[in-house]
Formats: structure tokens, C-alpha cells, sequence
């Protein structure tokens, strides 16, 4: 029998072709593939300076290719949790004031009311198990739980592509492990989810690999 997610077509929610970005002189990314489809998670593996965060940043619209194609729906919503985030340690915002942030990437028509937008932040923080911080100040949690806020407000944003970068690098077991079982729910419910890392064995259920050496792609 046919699995639900075999039964449906599979549904391409970004392809790059051909990239290539020159940073700072250097090509940091050439002539680069790669494609992920909804439901499915893709790793980015490599070295240090291998091109992980800048295919992340094309991927994310922030970073333009100087060559090749990004061929993304018009209506791809993409939220990003960007490599070690250099947060404020004495911003006077709580964990629910950073995650209902990511809450404001939802605009015009995909505005929910603010009570759906209130409910959507209780439910993020639960499942990366912060409910009893909701109150905390940001700048008073450990690491990981820090980096659990931030995925939180990344699952708040109810994004088709979501990218992650070394999410899960530094953190204790435990968050660790309640990063990599948000991650699998995301794919389970149709997420697309490209995620840079050192260490695969992290993630369960990986797609696809792509193994980045100096700005190409590793076959
Ligand atoms: N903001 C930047 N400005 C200029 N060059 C950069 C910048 N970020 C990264 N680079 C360069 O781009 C290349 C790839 O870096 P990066 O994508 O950060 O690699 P990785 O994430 O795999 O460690 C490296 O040579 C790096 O020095
Ligand atoms: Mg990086």
C-alpha cells in the first residue's frame, strides 16, 4: 500500500542551476545544483568557508547569484534561522516577544487575526518546549534554549521553504534533539527544509546530501 506522502505528486519548492556568487574576489559558490521538494529535507554538508551559508542566503533571497537560476514559486513563503545568531543578550524582549516576530513576516492576505497569530506563538513555543520560559527574557536562557526561540519563531512563520543553518552546532542534547524532531515534523507535514550541518547523524529521515568543497558541488 501507498503511503499518504507516495500517493501525492511531488512538488518542487526551489531548484538552483548553475549557481555561482563571487565574494570578496573569490567564487564562494560554482556552477551549483541543487533542488528540494516539498516534504523533503536536504542537508548541506562540508568544510568551513565551503560555500553552506551563502547557498543559504541565495536560497533565502538575500544574497543575489551572479550567475545561474533560482526558480522558486511567487508565492514560496521562506523563513530562515541564520548561522549562530548575534542576539542582544540584554534586549528586554521575552521568548514570546521574539517568537510572535516571526509572526509579522505574515502580511496582506496571509494575515491571520491577532488571536490566530497569539494561539500560532503558544503552539511554537510548546513544541520546542519553552512553554515554561514563555516569559523569560531572551537574554536569561542558555544556549539551546535560546536557539530553541528563535526555530520557534521560524515554525511561527508557516514558511513552504524553511533553512537552517548549523542549527543544532554547539547545543546541549536535549535541544539538540527537540530541534531535530521540530525539523521532522515540518517535512512530515510538507515542509520543504534545507538544512546546513557538520554532522548528518543529527536528523532523521534525510533526502538528499549535497556535499559543498570549495564552492562546488562534491559528486
Ligand atoms: N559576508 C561576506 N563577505 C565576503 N565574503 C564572505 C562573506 N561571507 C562569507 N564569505 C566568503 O565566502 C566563502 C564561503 O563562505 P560561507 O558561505 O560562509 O561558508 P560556510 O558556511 O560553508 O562556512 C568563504 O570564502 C568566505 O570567506
Ligand atoms: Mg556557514
Amino acid at each position: 500500500m501507498l503511503s499518504p506522502s507516495a500517493a501525492l505528486p511531488t512538488m518542487r519548492v526551489l531548484s538552483l542551476r548553475g549557481i555561482g556568487v563571487t565574494r570578496d574576489g573569490h567564487p564562494a559558490l560554482d556552477g551549483v545544483n541543487a533542488q528540494v521538494q516539498a516534504g523533503q529535507l536536504l542537508l548541506v554538508v562540508g568544510p568551513n568557508g565551503s560555500g553552506k551559508s551563502t547557498l543559504l542566503s541565495v536560497a533565502a533571497g538575500l544574497l543575489p547569484a551572479d550567475s545561474g537560476v533560482v526558480e522558486m514559486g511567487p508565492h514560496t513563503r521562506i523563513a530562515l534561522l541564520p548561522q549562530s545568531t548575534a542576539l542582544a543578550p540584554h534586549l528586554p524582549l521575552t521568548v514570546t516577544d521574539v517568537v510572535a516576530m516571526g509572526t509579522w513576516a505574515r502580511l496582506g492576505a496571509w494575515r491571520p487575526s491577532r488571536r490566530a497569530d497569539r494561539d500560532a506563538v503558544t503552539e511554537a513555543i510548546a513544541a520546542v518546549e519553552l512553554t515554561d520560559l514563555a516569559r523569560r527574557p531572551i537574554g536569561t536562557l542558555s544556549g539551546g534554549q535560546r536557539q530553541r526561540a528563535l526555530l520557534a519563531q521560524v515554525l511561527v512563520q508557516r514558511a513552504d521553504l524553511v533553512l537552517l543553518d548549523e542549527p543544532m552546532s554547539g547545543l546541549d542534547a536535549r535541544s539538540r534533539a527537540i530541534i531535530a524532531a521540530s525539523v521532522t515534523r515540518l517535512t512530515d507535514a510538507g515542509t520543504a527544509v534545507i538544512a546546513v550541518t557538520h554532522d548528518a547523524s543529527e536528523f532523521t529521515s534525510i533526502d538528499d546530501v549535497l556535499e559543498l568543497h570549495d564552492g562546488r558541488v562534491r559528486n
